[in-house]
């Protein structure tokens, strides 16, 4: 596919109009992994509100150390910083608010909305839509937050038989769901606003963005498989604890809850 869609500073500020985050946008032809650049920028000092996008990742990296194909002129691949004054601790639902803004994003942009499989995955019918990979570093000196790195990657332009053979039955772009090419400077647009507005409710929002969650979740109500290493657990995913921890009641009855960092979710028969 020839490249119609470059990926434009200027464009993503028109989109996005007068802003408090437009001048800290920064676009890269190529970087290893933007979560990577910008935990090496955020301790150089780099401010809340700066935005990193890639056109393309040479080590695009996903939850529990797995990699996130990111070929050029396809995807957005969009790290942002934030520096919220708390514990880590107070951060437990952070992804989960990430989830529901990302979902805001795609709908403002491509007129459709994806679900989310607990906890990180965007997900259009039975195949993933993009990512979430949440990463804090810490002050050494007190334990508080310093940077939360915010890494997102959708896929947009794909078709396919873009897809490398190993996902192309469990992964999906937004070209394929609407039929249309799909702006990617629309999208990162879309995405800074709904950031935005995330990171202003962060904490006085939690309960109404869990609640907003709770009825994009497509996990809750089935039958999942947890992995845990190299044990697997089967049970029913019932509910989400205030925390944003998924609530799974095991097939031997006893309730669990699990919290994203630990595990992976399967349903019974793959990946949904
Ligand atoms: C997952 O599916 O497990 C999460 C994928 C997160 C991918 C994004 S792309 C931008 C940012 N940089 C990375 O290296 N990863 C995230």
């Amino acid at each position: 596919m020839s490249n119609t869609n470059p990926l434009s500073n200027a464009q993503i500020r028109a989109f996005l109009g007068a802003h408090p985050w437009s001048d800290s946008i920064h676009i890269f032809d190529e970087v290893g992994s933007t979560n990577t650049l910008a935990k090496e920028l955020g301790a150089k000092g780099a401010p809340s509100g700066t935005v990193l996008i890639a056109d393309r990742q040479t080590g695009g990296r996903g939850r529990l150390g797995r990699s996130f194909l990111s070929p050029g002129d396809m995807g957005m691949y969009f790290t942002l910083i934030l520096r919220p004054e708390c514990r880590p601790q107070e951060l437990m639902h952070l992804t989960c608010a990430v989830a529901v803004a990302m979902c805001d994003a795609v709908e403002a942009a491509f007129g459709f909305r994806p679900g989310i499989k607990w906890t990180n995955d965007l997900v259009v019918g039975t195949k993933k839509l993009g990512g979430i990979l949440t990463e804090l570093t810490l002050n050494p000196k007190n334990g508080m937050v310093d940077c939360a790195i915010l890494g997102i990657g959708i896929n947009c332009r794909q078709n396919a038989e873009d897809f490398d053979e190993s996902i192309r039955n469990m992964a999906c772009s937004a070209r394929m769901v609407t039929g249309e090419d799909a702006d990617r400077n629309l999208l990162a647009a879309e995405m800074i606003r709904a950031l935005h507005r995330m990171d202003a409710d962060l904490f006085t929002g939690k309960d109404a963005m869990l609640s907003r969650y709770r009825s994009h979740c497509i996990t809750l109500g089935k039958e999942i498989s947890i992995l845990r290493g190299d044990d697997v657990f089967h049970g029913t995913a019932v509910d989400m604890d205030a925390e944003g921890g998924l609530i799974v009641r095991l097939v031997t009855g006893e309730i669990q809850t699990v919290t994203s960092g630990e595990v992976s979710i399967r349903g019974l028969y793959g990946y949904i």
